[in-house]
């Protein structure tokens, strides 16, 4: 069954992101969307060929890292946007953060910390799904670091194309409208708490 890219155009209108950026960036997505799938048929056909042994088939195989990461962690971020309220900070997540980082603040401080490293990626908030466990983590492009067993809970792109035609080089300018425009609301359901309590 293939991949259909999911639509974000409700999203054109948010402070801080103009209307181009937005349709770039939609438009970059949905090319992952679309290699993810010709990957995916690809290597099948390969597999049928009997060429698993071959080059083409191992680095078709790693590519899918790339592109799949790509579409999938556009839609955490895409999905995590587009909300109007701030965190409730009694709120499940609210307490989550601070039990986790000591308080909100210094959550904050480490994810925008995180999302100031230099060089192209993502920064996430994982929750673990074996002890239950937030913490912020760098992605260096769509697919090195991802802490295995964990759920993405915010994502954040910080690929220049996120924001270089809004902002120049000023990041820290473009951290600050993507926090002004998260879905606490999203971000809260993907918490699992379920998850942990001691299972094993
Ligand atoms: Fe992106």
């Amino acid at each position: 069954m293939a991949y259909t890219a999911k639509d974000y155009g409700s999203l054109i209108g948010m402070g801080g992101f103009s209307e181009t950026l937005l349709k770039n960036h939609f438009t970059l997505y949905q090319g992952y969307v679309t290699n993810t799938n010709k990957l995916m048929d690809l290597l099948a056909a390969m597999l049928g060929e009997g060429k698993v042994g071959s080059l083409q088939y191992a680095e078709l195989k790693r590519r899918m890292g790339f592109e799949f990461n790509g579409m999938r962690l556009h839609e955490y971020y895409f999905g995590n946007l587009g909300g109007t309220r701030a965190l409730g900070r009694a709120g499940k997540l609210g307490k989550k953060l601070a039990e986790d980082f000591g308080s909100y603040e210094d959550w904050e401080r480490d994810f925008k910390g995180t999302g100031m490293m230099r060089g192209i990626g993502w920064a996430i908030l994982y929750q673990d799904n074996v002890i239950g466990k937030l913490f912020n983590q760098w992605i260096n492009e769509h697919e090195t670091g991802h802490p295995a067993g964990c759920i993405p809970v915010l994502a954040m792109d910080v690929f220049e194309h996120a924001f270089i035609t809004d902002y120049g080089l000023k990041r820290a300018d473009y951290i600050e409208a993507f926090f002004n425009n998260i879905n606490w609301g999203v971000v809260e359901g993907r918490l699992k708490q379920a998850a942990y309590a001691g299972s094993s």
